[in-house]
């Protein structure tokens, strides 16, 4: 019987969780059409999520995280891939109540699926992940409610993060004029080299919360922290702006009012990295794997094994995570 390592988060004996990793049988794997193996996962901060039981993410424990996977196929059921194929899966229900890339193995439906686009290594698909997947989703909907690099400079939150980062390096290298702000000015260096023209203090965003709008600052924005900070982003956008909202880092619920709506035209756009349709991710890899092919991509990863995880879900978690873990299964 072949057995595989993974990362298992389980309850412990004070009513908390811990995660260690274990041996596990393939047969301990839900019933599923395509059996894949990982050679390479992320972290990402819905991972940690999971991995601290919060119960918005995953219900069933014990359980294994990790929202991506990239490998290769050991066997399909259903004859749409051939073993030794290179696959991304990312999202859906992976990591979630599936059992995900924090194992060597994943079995799961042929649907989720994409395969690995020419241009880019296993290695990279996993640098980028669900982070790079999102801040490319969040820069296509920039581009489609026609902000471009000509309508004024462009704000990223969270902008060291793994979303933040990738989306500083995509816009910029995409022409647009891009400022980060940040709760660690002592990566303004890694951030001015990724491409951002100005860095700002997460205070930027928390001043002039009483008022109805601010002066008009920024053309489009990506916006990974959610709370009061989105609030007064939205009031600061320029006539006709927008904002692409990906995350809740710093709160899940924000205050708004119609003002910046009808008096200047701004568009709130909702980004969502995970049930979308299969052909729009696939769609959007192609795009990272060419013309958004993201240069820097090196340089924002550091590789860590299953055993350095949990250390590395509480940095997360605690709002200091720069750039992605990049998780290597072998
Ligand atoms: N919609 C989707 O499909 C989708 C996909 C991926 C991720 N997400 C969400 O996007 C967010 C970012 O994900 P990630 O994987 O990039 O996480 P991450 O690597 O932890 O990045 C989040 C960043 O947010 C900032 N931050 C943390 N706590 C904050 C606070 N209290 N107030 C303001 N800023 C704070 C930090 O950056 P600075 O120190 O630089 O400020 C942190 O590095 C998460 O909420 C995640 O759930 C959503």
């Amino acid at each position: 019987m072949t057995r595989f390592q993974a990362l298992q988060a389980e309850r412990d004996e004070q009513g908390g969780f811990r995660q260690q990793v274990v041996s596990r049988e393939l047969d301990s794997l839900p019933a599923g059409d395509v059996l894949v193996r990982v050679r390479y996962s992320s972290l990402n901060y819905k991972d940690a999520l999971s991995a601290t039981g919060n119960p918005g993410v995953t219900r069933n424990f014990p359980h294994t995280p990790g929202i991506d996977a990239a490998g290769e196929v050991e066997a399909c059921a259903t004859g749409d891939f051939a073993a030794g194929d290179a696959v991304i899966v990312t999202g859906y229900d992976l990591g979630m109540n599936t059992s995900g890339g924090f194992g060597q193995y994943i079995r799961v439906p042929a649907g989720w699926l994409v395969p690995l686009p020419s241009g880019l290594s296993l290695r990279d698909s996993m640098l980028l992940g669900t982070a790079g997947l999102t801040a490319g989703l969040c820069v296509d909907k920039l581009l489609k409610a026609e902000v471009s690099p000509d309508s004024g400079p462009v704000l990223v939150t969270g902008a060291t993060g793994g979303v933040g980062t990738l989306a500083v390096a995509l816009l910029a290298q995409l022409g647009f004029e891009v400022q980060a702000v940040t709760g660690k000015p002592e990566q303004a260096e890694l951030l001015r080299q990724l491409g951002a023209s100005e860095v700002l203090g997460r205070e930027t965003l928390l001043e002039g919360t009483g008022k109805p709008l601010l002066k008009e600052r920024w053309a489009g924005a990506v916006d990974t922290v959610g709370g009061e900070p989105l609030f007064n982003l939205v009031k600061s956008l320029r006539r006709g702006g927008s904002v692409a909202c990906c995350g809740l880092t710093a709160g899940v619920n924000f205050q708004a009012s119609v003002l910046p709506f009808i008096l200047r035209g701004v568009n709130l756009l909702g980004v969502d990295s995970v049930e979308i349709p299969l052909a729009e991710k696939a769609d959007i890899w192609r795009k990272l794997a060419g013309p958004w092919k993201i240069v820097a991509l090196e340089r924002l990863g550091h590789e860590i094994g299953l055993e350095d995880l949990p250390d590395e879900i509480t940095r997360i978690l605690a709002g200091q995570q720069v750039g992605r873990a990049l998780v290597r299964l072998d």
